[in-house]
């Protein structure tokens, strides 16, 4: 079918939140854009029902509305491998970057089975997720066609609920939150509203995960946390699977007021933005996992790894997770983990988050050369002689 001079696509497959943007952007697509489309609502963790979100795509005009529980997936194939790097931009977990290339492979992924010829997403032309979709999906399949509906459509709020209106889609009842949020296991991230405003502290409304650490309880909450190779196992002793432990630690710390984020961030579209997080459990893994590293790991394996996981934190915040050089330090990464192995005591107290102690069979922290009380084996006289080595080229610089 032509419209005008553009040709309509067949089939799109659109990633569906449920929210009053992609459902206008299912009937805005199939009256601009596409002769059928496909809706793909993915569960993250976000803690929302998806089922009541599947039929309403199909009553505003959705052929087909699909539901893929992608939380293990998440977990394992995103969250460990972002962990394992100590994964942050500025203090930013990036959980809402992270998501982006797995919403874009089943997305691709349904585009072919479907035999669909364009997928779909509800970002705008200011953001990074934009370029994380688009991006994910000209490396995974450089023949699908990506159509980004608010980023042509130059619709206000207002104008997109007015057209949600016209075409009886329905419109949430209770007030739309002032703020613009993506929510997943990972974290939460706020903007929009009065948070562009640099200056002003976020109100407390911008806050869900997070206890106000002003109201959080008056005595600290201790926990330890389990890790093997790499990956977190247990809490407080209790064996628990990926899904269950980031919960329940978002739970904890989110409760001792821990895990709340207000940073200026520098976005890969060149936009300078102000953006507020929650990352309760985010932040301990990622305070715990790198204190762990830190005892188990070599001098030089831990500053060499500094500047690698900075690297693969840029290119989850720029997109670029499908690229070889993410799968290589993943592959060093693995292997690195194998020490990873230990157990963290963690305190959690108004916001704060302290490592107080940590064991494992690896440790490479020997008491014995480290004290500086009875017992001593480190040989001071020894000292000598490498200072001398160490300095030896500087002191040349001043001799001659
Ligand atoms: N600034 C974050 C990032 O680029 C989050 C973007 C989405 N935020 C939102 N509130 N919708 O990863």
């Amino acid at each position: 079918m032509v419209v005008g001079k553009i040709k309509k696509c067949k089939k799109v497959v659109l990633a569906y939140s449920g929210g009053v943007d992609t459902s206008v952007a299912i009937r805005w697509l199939l009256e601009n854009k596409a002769e059928k489309v496909i809706a793909l609502a993915i569960d993250l963790g976000q803690g929302q029902e998806l089922k009541p979100i599947q039929k309403k795509a199909l009553q505003i005009g959705a052929s087909e509305s699909l539901v893929v529980d992608a939380k293990k997936e998440f977990i394992n194939n995103y969250i460990w491998p972002a962990l394992f790097a100590n994964a942050i931009y500025g203090d930013y977990p990036l959980a809402t970057a992270l998501a982006r290339p797995l919403i874009a492979k089943l997305l691709v992924e349904i585009a072919k089975e479907k035999k669909a010829d364009a997928i779909a997403h509800g970002c705008t032309g200011k953001g990074n997720d934009q370029v994380r979709f688009d991006v994910s999906t000209m490396a995974l399949a450089p023949h699908l066609k990506i159509i980004a509906p608010a980023r042509e459509w130059n619709m206000t709020r207002e104008k997109s609920i007015e057209y949600a209106k016209k075409h009886n889609i329905p419109v949430p009842v209770k007030k739309k939150s002032p703020f613009s949020v993506d929510l997943n296991l990972w974290g939460r991230s706020v903007e929009c509203g009065i948070l562009e405003d640099a200056w002003k502290e976020p109100p407390e409304e911008a806050y869900e995960l997070t206890r106000n650490p002003k109201l959080a309880p008056g005595k600290p909450t201790y926990i330890t946390v389990s890790f093997r190779n790499g990956i977190p196992t247990a809490l407080n002793g209790k064996r628990l699977d990926g899904l269950k432990l980031i919960q329940r630690l978002n739970q904890i710390a989110g409760n001792n007021g821990v895990g709340r984020i207000d940073q200026i961030e520098n976005r890969v579209v060149g936009i300078k933005s102000r953006e507020v997080y929650e990352s309760p459990a985010a932040v301990v893994l990622l305070k715990a996992h790198k204190d762990l590293e830190s005892l188990v790991h070599t001098r030089e394996t831990i500053l060499f790894k500094q500047s690698l996981d900075q690297k693969y934190s840029q290119l989850i915040y720029d997109g670029r997770w499908f690229n070889p050089l993410r799968v290589a330090i993943d592959v060093f990464n693995k292997y690195i983990q194998k020490r990873v192995t230990g157990v963290i005591r963690v305190k959690l107290f108004k916001g704060n988050v302290i490592i107080v102690g940590r064991k494992s069979t690896y440790s490479l922290y020997k008491e014995k050369l480290a004290t500086y009380g009875k017992g001593d084996t480190f040989d001071q006289s020894s000292a000598v002689g490498f200072i001398k080595l160490f300095g030896l080229d500087l002191q040349s610089l001043k001799s001659n």
